[in-house]
């Protein structure tokens, strides 16, 4: 022991031990309920890891696949935001689901799934989805639970969307309604799952928005919508519903309360955020980490870790820039049969992989965690280019620009590195990946700035290779 330790003072052991501890106890005093205060070996403490799972690109990274593996360590799986614009893909003992507004966790046995405050819902697309997943032997009931407080997709919605696809200034959007829905919601003119769950104060108030809807529609040239029939549809909709509305908020807190871990899935990706994201080609909702908690009511310092989901390339599906686009690996792809939205069935665009998109979106997310997915799709291409900077009018940019025409404007600044030739799907160890794919997945967690702890080589659950503890 040093001389300085023996002391008593800011430099011995015992003051050390004894600041620790203090800290200890100060970080439970944040994160503890109740009663927890001021044990140093708090079980909540020790078990809690709420996680927020986050696309990092353009959407459709395989948050679907990661979620299912994260699932097997988390009892609660809560959407915060999106409607069924999404569309996430799971495989499952041979079988392909594609889940659009229920969380994926709803595939593992005893996992809770909850529709958070944030998502907007279409109730009848939802209807379909319980009865779709309940005919493949799917098990709902006590499993889910809808927030009284999320807002509704009504079908004026889903009109408008298209009416306005058919103009100048199109989105490409996946013509669900969610755009004039969360306008609706913003401008605090919309109808939430409370007003459907009692039918009078539900049905004055539709027929008080369809009166004004008729006449935007009538205005647009488009058939203006019959009150009675959506009325009908949604309260039995609503019915089908009512056993699953709750106050989800008080849920969740009780839940953490219990020690219980929560895995928050993101949908769309961090260049869809209606604030971060390639604006206008954006979906209407904030896709990136914060979004989970205004999303659901759990407060942000109940946040444990981040983790990030990008493929090993880009994809977009939709208008708006796509740097990296290139028109032969997008060729090669949807020659394998991939990359087709899981929504809509549009071909997704295809680019290579884009480090000054996805290091911005290291920052705004938090990421503590990567999960690479797809790396399998670059099996036999070879070199494999990666965006490392952009070029605009002469200029060296790290960042993207926030303007849309400029960012369509800018040129990829690539680096080569070579690819590894051979199928990896049936990988399950890292040092067992060819040296080049380690090298190649190792270079773009460096350029995002994250600690890589997945990666995806197959679409099903256990094609999947994990390098760090992601529980
Ligand atoms: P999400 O919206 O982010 O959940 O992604 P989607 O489900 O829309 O699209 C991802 C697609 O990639 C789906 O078809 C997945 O089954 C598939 N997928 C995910 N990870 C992998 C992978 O590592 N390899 C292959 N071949 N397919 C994958
Ligand atoms: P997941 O969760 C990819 C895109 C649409 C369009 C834009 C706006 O499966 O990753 P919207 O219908 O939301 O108004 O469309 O956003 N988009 C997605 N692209 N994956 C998604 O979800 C998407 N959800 C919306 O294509 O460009
Ligand atoms: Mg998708």
């Amino acid at each position: 022991m040093s001389k300085n330790k023996s002391k008593r003072g800011p430099g011995c052991a015992k003051f050390l031990a004894r600041r620790r501890c203090k800290r200890i106890i100060y970080r439970q005093s944040r994160l503890c309920p109740a009663g927890c205060i001021g044990k140093i070996f708090c079980p909540f403490l020790i078990s809690m890891a709420n996680t927020i799972l986050i696309g990092m690109q353009w959407g459709d990274e395989g948050k679907g696949k990661i979620i299912d593996v994260l699932t097997a360590k988390s009892d609660i799986v809560v959407r915060s935001q999106g409607g069924n614009n999404a569309g996430h893909t799971v495989f499952h003992r041979g079988v392909k689901y594609v889940l659009h507004l229920i969380p994926s966790g709803i595939l593992r046995r005893g996992k809770m799934c909850v529709i958070g405050n944030g998502v907007v819902i279409d109730p009848v697309a939802l209807v379909a989805e319980v009865d779709g997943l309940r005919q493949l032997g799917i098990k709902i009931d006590k499993k889910l639970l809808i927030s009284d407080c999320a807002h509704l997709v009504l079908p004026y919605h889903r009109i408008l969307d298209e009416q306005r696809e058919l103009r100048r200034g199109r989105i490409g959007t996946t013509k669900r309604g969610i755009g004039p829905a969360y306008g609706d919601k913003a401008a605090r003119t919309g109808l939430r799952m409370s007003d459907l769950m009692q039918p009078i104060v539900f049905s004055k108030k539709l027929q008080a928005k369809i009166i004004e809807n008729n006449r935007i529609l009538q205005a647009l040239g488009a058939k203006s919508i019959s009150f009675r029939e959506v009325n009908e549809s949604y309260l039995a909709a609503g019915e089908k519903l009512r056993p699953y509305v709750a106050n989800t908020v008080v849920y969740l807190h009780r839940a953490m309360e219990r020690g219980k871990k929560i895995l928050f899935e993101g949908a769309q990706g961090t260049f869809l955020d209606i604030d971060h994201g390639t604006y206008p080609y954006v979906t209407s909702s904030n896709t990136t980490a914060g979004g989970a908690c205004t999303g659901t009511g759990v407060p942000p310092h109940r946040m444990d870790r981040v983790v990030g989901v990008m493929k090993a390339y880009s994809t977009r599906v939709g208008d708006g820039a796509l740097p990296t686009e290139d028109a032969h690996l997008a060729q090669m792809l949807h020659n394998l049969g991939r990359e087709f939205g899981a929504t809509t069935g549009r071909k997704r665009r295809c680019g290579w992989f884009d480090a000054v998109a996805s290091r911005y979106a290291g920052m705004i997310n938090g990421i503590d965690e990567i999960a690479i997915t797809n790396l399998d799709g670059l099996d036999h291409v070879d070199p494999i280019r990666v965006c490392v900077a952009y070029r605009l009018y002469g200029k060296h940019l790290d960042v993207p620009p926030c303007d849309a025409t400029q960012l369509a404007n800018c040129e990829p600044v690539y680096e080569e590195v070579s690819g590894w030739n051979t199928s990896i799907h049936a990988v399950r160890k890292f040092s067992q990946l060819p040296a080049a794919a380690r090298k190649y997945v190792r270079y773009i967690s460096e350029l995002t700035g994250g600690k890589l702890s997945m990666v995806s080589v197959g679409p099903a659950r256990g094609e999947t290779i994990v390098l760090s503890r992601t529980g």
